[in-house]
């Protein structure tokens, strides 16, 4: 891994785990119109933006098709409600192992940055106190197409003044796997998305990632 000068860090699922309060957010909305939605649908919205997360709820919806501007009223809605819930994260929502991981990469000289495609990403760095342990953000507000698109980690290499090939992601999803292949970047998985062939390294826990990163 002597080639990697920085490591990119998808935010739910890697370094929190904010799941569950989207499921309470888009099933809120899900009910209010009478659709079907349940947990094994909303593991599918991992990685994939707000919009686009909806249309796959909608998949479901017996409904007379919503227009653009219902579409746009129904998505604002659930935010409203998944930012009242993100209100209750707090620093204790970030593990020691994670919290400690971060710490020791970059005392060993590595640039950090998020790579999300959720543009409450600053919102919840803040929230649970790790908004000062990256040296770049990249999330939903500086791009236009969601992973799979590698564009939020070419965003955060460039943010780090890096070139793709320097640079490591660390994620939870497919989407976000097959992202950083598409970018030309190591692909490091955690959680679901170690039991994908396409990542390159699959780590057991956080911390794991110290034994790569020397
Ligand atoms: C992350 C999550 C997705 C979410 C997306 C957009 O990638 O894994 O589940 O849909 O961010 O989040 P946002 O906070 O902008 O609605
Ligand atoms: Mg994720």
């Amino acid at each position: 891994m002597n080639n990697i000068k920085g490591i990119i860090f998808d935010l739910d699922g890697v370094l929190v785990f904010t799941d569950h309060y989207h499921y309470l957010a888009w099933k809120k909305m899900a009910d209010s119109i009478n659709c079907y939605f349940d947990e094994i649908i909303n593991n599918k919205l991992r990685g994939v933006s707000r919009m686009a997360s909806l249309d796959i709820i909608l998949e479901n919806y017996k409904g007379i098709p919503f227009t653009k501007e219902e579409k746009e009223a129904l998505a604002f809605k659930k935010n409203e409600i998944y930012k009242d819930l993100l209100k209750k994260m707090t620093p204790d929502d970030v593990s020691r192992d994670v919290r400690d991981t971060l710490a020791e990469l970059r005392k060993r000289g590595y640039k950090l940055s998020v790579g999300s495609s959720s543009k409450n990403a600053k919102f919840i760095l803040k929230q649970v106190d790790l908004i000062d342990s990256f040296d770049a953000i990249s999330d939903g507000t500086n791009i236009t197409n969601s992973k799979p698109d590698p564009e939020v980690f070419l965003k955060g290499a460039s943010f780090l003044g890096l070139n793709p090939q320097e640079c490591a992601v660390v994620e939870d999803a497919y989407a976000g796997i097959d992202a950083a292949k598409a970018g030309n970047m190591l692909a490091i998985s955690i959680g679901d998305a170690t039991s994908y062939d396409k990542s390159d390294i699959k780590l057991t826990k956080f911390s794991d990632l110290l034994l790569y990163f020397k």
